[in-house]
């Protein structure tokens, strides 16, 4: 038996005493301080979650929306399998430097210092890149991204990030350390300025920012930061065992990843409408020229999207508690709740179910897992998301449970300053909810 058994684990003292799964301003230090990454949840709480579940040496470990890595840092250190699924390419790009330990500091130091690139003026970036960046910095970008794909042989059908993303034996680890140092000093050079929804960006007029009109200095002093950071991790580069995929959870198959998994710890996105794509736009930008990057694409397949993508009923299947919340949303007498917000609630729904259901069947037998999931409030009405998880995975036949329920300060201020006094001050519960196959 790879993991115990629910009515085991339920009664597991361990699991009983798991820390917060919120991240405090400790959890923030070191490789997990490179960037503000909404939502993600702490190194500590993945850390005893694994060590709860009694899993052996050779468990293969999932989370399938990665974020910023923390899950896959975890298991770097414990020296478990790991795999790691992002939507966002930039996500995956960040969770895939944490593991880089094994870059070149002079490589690293002279693709940032003096890129020399013979096809730098065939690097392409999307339409909006030109629009956000100065010509200057993109001038530099091309050149860093030139000479990065020039030392990098395509492995058979495989993109540029799918190769650096599995690359398990960090042959390309110098070459992700340039790369997210780039991405990440994207943000202070971008002009783009936010609004109080965090959907909403327009371009800086001229005068309105401060653009710092240079991108080098900032992605070298980013290198510097990141190369210490992964020094302090080296120990544990020999037993480094992790690969992502930059896919959808809708494409989440046994085939995908090439193996079964034995216990899955992840937080889906929340229903609070956050566009996780627009809120890492500058570093898109960036990278799109490196790789294609679809932003609409990616925003319309984003778990809890703002955009209405699809307009199919709700199901029955989801469960009574999920049917009823929907119809009091439908039903109720606010602003736009039939006509839009309750497309961004059933759409919502449809993707977590269908997401349980890929869970079911990537999870080997006697598998098991942890959700992190916040439940949310649409006006006066309570949406117990975890409570739905639950009456969804009855449905698909597996077992689950609610650990622990929290009260948490959502915190979305940082997309954008308008939100402070309305959203930045609900008060949310975060449920920490157990599965087992
Ligand atoms: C709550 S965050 C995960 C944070 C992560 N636990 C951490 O510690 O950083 C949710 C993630 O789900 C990703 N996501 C959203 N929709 C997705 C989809 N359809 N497939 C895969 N990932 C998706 C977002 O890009 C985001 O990175």
């Amino acid at each position: 038996m790879r993991a115990k058994q629910l009515s085991l684990l339920a009664e597991d003292s361990q699991l009983g005493l798991l820390p917060t799964a919120k991240t405090k301003a400790k959890d923030k230090l070191g490789v997990h301080g490179w960037t503000k990454f909404y939502a993600s949840f702490s190194e500590e709480f993945v850390n005893k979650s694994i060590d709860a579940m009694g899993l052996q040496d050779d468990s293969v470990i999932l989370d399938p929306f990665v974020g910023s890595g923390t899950t896959l840092v975890s298991c770097l250190k414990k020296g478990l399998p790991a795999v790691g699924i992002d939507l966002d390419p930039f996500a995956c790009l960040l969770s895939r430097c944490k593991v880089a330990l094994d870059f070149d500091r002079d490589k690293v130091q002279k693709i940032l210092k003096s890129p020399a690139s013979v096809y730098s003026d065939e690097v392409d970036f999307c339409d909006e890149t030109y629009r956000f960046f100065s010509e200057s910095c993109i001038d530099y970008a091309a050149k860093v991204i030139g000479s990065i794909k020039e030392s990098i042989k395509l492995n058979g059908s495989k993109n540029y990030l799918d190769t650096i993303l599995q690359d398990e034996k960090g042959e390309y680890d110098s070459e992700v350390v340039a790369l997210t140092s780039l991405c990440i000093a994207a943000e202070s050079s971008a002009k783009v300025v936010r609004g109080s929804n965090p959907t909403w960006y327009r371009k800086a007029k001229d005068g309105e920012m401060d653009v710092v009109s240079s991108i080098m200095g900032p992605a070298q002093t980013m290198s510097e930061v990141i190369m210490s950071d992964l020094s302090d991790l080296h120990i544990y580069a020999s037993r480094r065992n992790i690969k992502i995929f930059n896919a959808s959870v809708e494409d989440l198959t046994t085939e995908l990843l090439g193996i079964r998994v034995n216990f899955i710890i992840t937080s889906p996105p929340y229903l609070t409408r956050l566009d996780y794509i627009i809120k890492h736009l500058p570093n898109l930008l960036v990278l799109s020229g490196f790789v294609p990057v679809d932003i609409e694409g990616a925003r319309r397949r984003m778990i809890g999207t703002p955009k209405i993508v699809n307009k199919s009923p709700s199901e029955e299947r989801w469960g009574e508690t999920c049917n009823h919340i929907l119809e009091s949303i439908r039903s109720h007498g606010s602003y736009a709740s039939g006509s839009y917000y309750i497309w961004t609630y059933v759409q919502y729904f449809r993707s977590l179910f269908f997401f349980l259901e890929r869970v079911k069947f990537v999870l080997s037998q006697e598998a098991s897992g942890i959700l992190v999931l916040q439940n949310n409030t649409y006006k006066d009405l309570f949406i117990p998301v975890s409570d739905i998880a639950v009456e969804m995975f009855a449905y698909l036949g597996v077992d689950s449970k609610i650990l622990r329920r929290e009260s948490v300060r959502i915190n979305i201020n940082n997309l954008g300053k308008g939100r402070k006094g309305k959203e930045g001050k609900k008060e949310h519960t975060e449920d920490v909810l157990i599965f087992s196959n």
